[in-house]
């Protein structure tokens, strides 16, 4: 070859190397874009009738790797869990449990005298855990209790539509009505991708009966009627709504045992009691005094309404399922826990301050309601003290009915706040009013007993 052929024939290389690397990039380029729309590859055809999450973590393994890591438990200073070791029995194999928080603080168990409360409650852990920590229950082990327990606990969406031959309401109150033990056989795992994803699209859908009818008659109580979250919410408010299926206040009404958000007249405290007492309805019988009493369950969605990050538009799934990177990819982390354990991820995208600093400021806010919550469990055991010492004396029910409704008040309020997990984080100063609240309560029901 002589040296101008040589150099044509290197030109064609060269341009034939710069077009290949140039097409490569491109093709790259297309591929990210149409991941980043469509990030997976369908392995399976999805549909309404699959529930079981290692399915739909063949086409998402990322997504399913990261919801199976929701088994840590990884205690933080006021949340989290410690795994107990525990010595399995017939009635309860677990070989791991997390703490008793009656056996923490024993003000809690006679708060919740009367009630299968003051037999067994323990801290909260991963979702993992949610069918399992409720069939070995003692609560369950040693009680009666209804299928309903199970809405919050399994994956039940496919077994309501099946128990109600398509008919999602109908196949919820088939459900809510047998008894726990022939209920939990139509369930087989925890809450899971079918119970909060659309298999067709993977939008975010509501799925629960009881959420669909809570969030309508609170909407309507703010002027808004036939509110629809499946059609009218906004995906942020979606990434809250999917956990206020769960994490909110409920109660059993009738003889159906139909699962009701107490949410009529608003979702704060006063609002929920004033709906009770409306209803003329209590959990149960205070053992020592006498009183007819309430027991509030884990309102997170509900005191998270009443916090600066809800008025900022921040969702449960900002902080709890926060966005993280795996190659060119943006995923949710599907590792739902306290985000104290993420602190990188969960906050420092929208605040700018040091991992210690931000730890420091959360556990400054819990310390202190922390603090405040102690003083209002004194007061409560005082005025119980009180109300059964009028009793043992002989007092008549009519002449103990104001302590009773004192009671009442100051218990439903501090529960209120004890059973939130977020010791105070979610909404501080609604936790510290509604602590402030209580002790007058409590206070004021042993006033009435000394002014005769
Ligand atoms: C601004 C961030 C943020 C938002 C928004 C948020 N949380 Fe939290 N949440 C926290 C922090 C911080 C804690 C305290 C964790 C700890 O003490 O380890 C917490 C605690 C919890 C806990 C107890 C966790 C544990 O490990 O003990 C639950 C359950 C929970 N939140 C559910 C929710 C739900 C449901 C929503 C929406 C209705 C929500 N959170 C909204 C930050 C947030
Ligand atoms: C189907 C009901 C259900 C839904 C939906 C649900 N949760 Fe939970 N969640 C539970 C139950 C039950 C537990 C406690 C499980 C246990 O202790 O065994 C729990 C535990 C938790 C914990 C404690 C984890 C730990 O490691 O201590 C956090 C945090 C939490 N949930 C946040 C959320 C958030 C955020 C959402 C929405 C993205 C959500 N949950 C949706 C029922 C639900
Ligand atoms: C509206 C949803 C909902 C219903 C209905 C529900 N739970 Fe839960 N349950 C939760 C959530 C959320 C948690 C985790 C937060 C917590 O422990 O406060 C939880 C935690 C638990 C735990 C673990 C912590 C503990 O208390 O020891 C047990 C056990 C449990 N529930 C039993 C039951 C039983 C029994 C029933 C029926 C009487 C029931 N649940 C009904 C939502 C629900
Ligand atoms: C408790 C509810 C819940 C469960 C259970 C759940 N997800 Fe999600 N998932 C979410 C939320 C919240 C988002 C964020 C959605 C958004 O921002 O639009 C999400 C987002 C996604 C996305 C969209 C891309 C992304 O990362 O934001 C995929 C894919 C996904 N989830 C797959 C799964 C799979 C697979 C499972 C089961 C292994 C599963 N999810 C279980 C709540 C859930
Ligand atoms: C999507 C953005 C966003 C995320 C994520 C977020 N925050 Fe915030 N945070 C805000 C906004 C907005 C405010 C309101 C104050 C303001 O406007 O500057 C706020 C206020 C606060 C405050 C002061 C208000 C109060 O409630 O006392 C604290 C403390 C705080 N955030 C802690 C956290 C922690 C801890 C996390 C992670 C678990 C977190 N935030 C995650 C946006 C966010």
């Amino acid at each position: 070859m002589n040296s101008s052929a040589k150099r044509i024939s290197i030109a064609i290389a060269v341009t034939a190397l710069a077009t290949f690397a140039a097409s490569a990039v491109l093709v790259s380029v297309v591929e990210r874009k149409q991941e980043a729309r469509n990030p997976f590859f369908k392995v399976v055809e999805l549909t309404d009738d699959i529930d079981d999450p290692a399915v739909w973590g063949k086409n998402f393994p990322m997504h399913y790797s990261s919801y199976k890591s929701t088994v840590d438990m990884v205690r933080t200073r006021y949340g989290g869990s410690e795994a107990l070791p525990h010595t399995p029995s017939r009635m309860d194999p677990r070989h791991v449990v997390a703490q008793s928080k009656i056996e923490q603080d024993p003000r809690l168990k006679r708060m919740w005298l009367g009630y299968p409360f003051s037999v067994d409650f323990r801290e909260e852990r991963g979702h993992a855990y949610m069918f399992l920590d409720q069939q070995y229950s003692q609560r369950v082990t040693g009680f009666k209790q209804p299928g309903t327990c199970l809405n919050c606990h399994a994956s039940v969406y496919l077994a309501y539509r099946k128990l109600g031959n398509g008919d999602l309401v109908a196949g919820f109150e088939k459900l809510s009505q047998m008894p726990y033990a022939e209920a939990s056989r139509h369930a087989a795992q925890p809450v899971a991708c079918i119970d909060c994803h659309d298999p067709k699209s993977m939008q975010l859908r509501i799925t629960r009966p009881a959420f669909l009818e809570g969030i309508r008659v609170y909407k309507a109580s703010q002027g808004v009627p036939n509110y629809d979250p499946n059609t009218m919410a906004s995906t942020q408010e979606m990434r809250s709504f999917v956990c206020g299926q769960c994490h909110v206040e409920y109660y059993f009404q009738g003889p159906q045992k139909r699962l009701v958000f107490p949410w009529h007249k608003g979702l704060k405290v006063e609002e929920i009691l004033a709906y009770y007492d409306e209803v003329r309805h209590k959990d149960f019988v205070h053992k020592e005094s006498g009183a007819g009493v309430l027991k509030a369950q884990h309102p997170e969605f509900e005191m998270y309404n009443q916090g600066v990050h809800a008025r900022s538009g921040v969702a449960c799934a900002d902080c709890h399922m926060p966005y993280r990177r795996e190659g060119g990819l943006k995923i949710s982390d599907h590792h739902v826990r306290s985000p104290l354990l993420n602190i990188n991820r969960a906050c420092q995208g929208c605040h700018h301050f040091p991992e210690q600093e931000m730890k420091d400021r959360v556990e400054l806010i819990q310390t202190r309601f922390y603090k405040a919550r102690n003083v209002a469990m004194d007061a409560l055991m005082d005025l119980i003290s009180d109300i059964k010492a009028a009793r043992d004396a002989g007092a008549a029910g009519s002449q103990l009915e104001k302590a009773w409704d004192f009671q009442r008040k100051a218990q439903f309020y501090l529960d209120f706040v004890e059973a939130e997990n977020s010791t105070g984080f979610h909404a501080p100063q609604e936790a510290l009013r509604i602590v402030a609240e209580s002790i007058d309560f409590s206070r004021r029901g042993q006033l009435t007993l000394r002014r005769k």
